[in-house]
């Protein structure tokens, strides 16, 4: 048997872990859903006014992807870059909550990371000079990822700048609300409530 489908498949099942969504509640703040912009990320979790709580689920989003590349990469090297974007996707479209998820931003960037640390440095760069230069974390996200399928053709390689492509495609149109208040100028930006 190919590990190649094993490998998507426990690459999903781990990205379609809500954390921002099981973190909320163990915290007491009830369903993330029912918070600001009602998305299931570390930034919306901001909202609620814990940084530290934010910052867990950034971590463990990012984690879940680079997690998902790693493991494949050890047990089924043909498999990671399919294991990483299946991270996202699962995070993206999750399986537990009638695939219904989040934006895909702080796991895709754990993907990256883990795919090149050169490349994740470039990416993580990009949304930190966005988010600096603006605070607004949707624009920080949507200029990260348009940056990132270009700096891993000239970095890493025409495949996985295809599979990152695929996924920025896919997390811009999960933006076209963010994308919407942005250009109203309604969006709000990082930490407001
Ligand atoms: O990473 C998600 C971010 O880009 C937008 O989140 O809650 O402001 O829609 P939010």
């Amino acid at each position: 048997i190919t590990p190649v489908l094993p490998a998507i498949l426990l690459g999903y099942l781990l990205g379609a872990v809500p954390f921002a969504l099981v973190l909320t509640r163990a915290a007491g703040y009830g369903d993330i859903r029912r918070i600001g912009s009602g998305n299931i990320g570390a930034t919306n979790v901001l909202r609620t006014g814990n940084k530290p709580l934010a910052a867990a689920v950034l971590l463990l989003d990012a984690g879940k992807g680079a997690l998902a590349y790693g493991l494949a990469l050890a047990f089924a090297p043909t498999a990671a870059l399919a294991a990483g974007v299946a991270a996202v996707v699962g995070h993206l479209f999750p399986v537990y909550l009638k695939f219904r998820g989040g934006k895909g931003v702080a796991t895709f960037l754990g993907l990256v990371i883990a795919v090149d640390w050169r490349l994740g440095a470039a990416a993580c760069a990009a949304w930190v000079a966005t988010a600096l230069a603006f605070r607004f974390s949707s624009l920080a996200a949507l200029v990260a990822v348009t940056v990132t399928p270009v700096a891993a053709y000239l970095l890493v390689g025409i495949d996985p700048a295809v599979a990152l492509l695929a996924l920025a495609l896919v997390i811009t149109w999960r933006h076209k609300a963010n994308i919407q208040r942005l250009a109203a100028g309604t969006e709000p930006r990082i930490g407001a409530k």
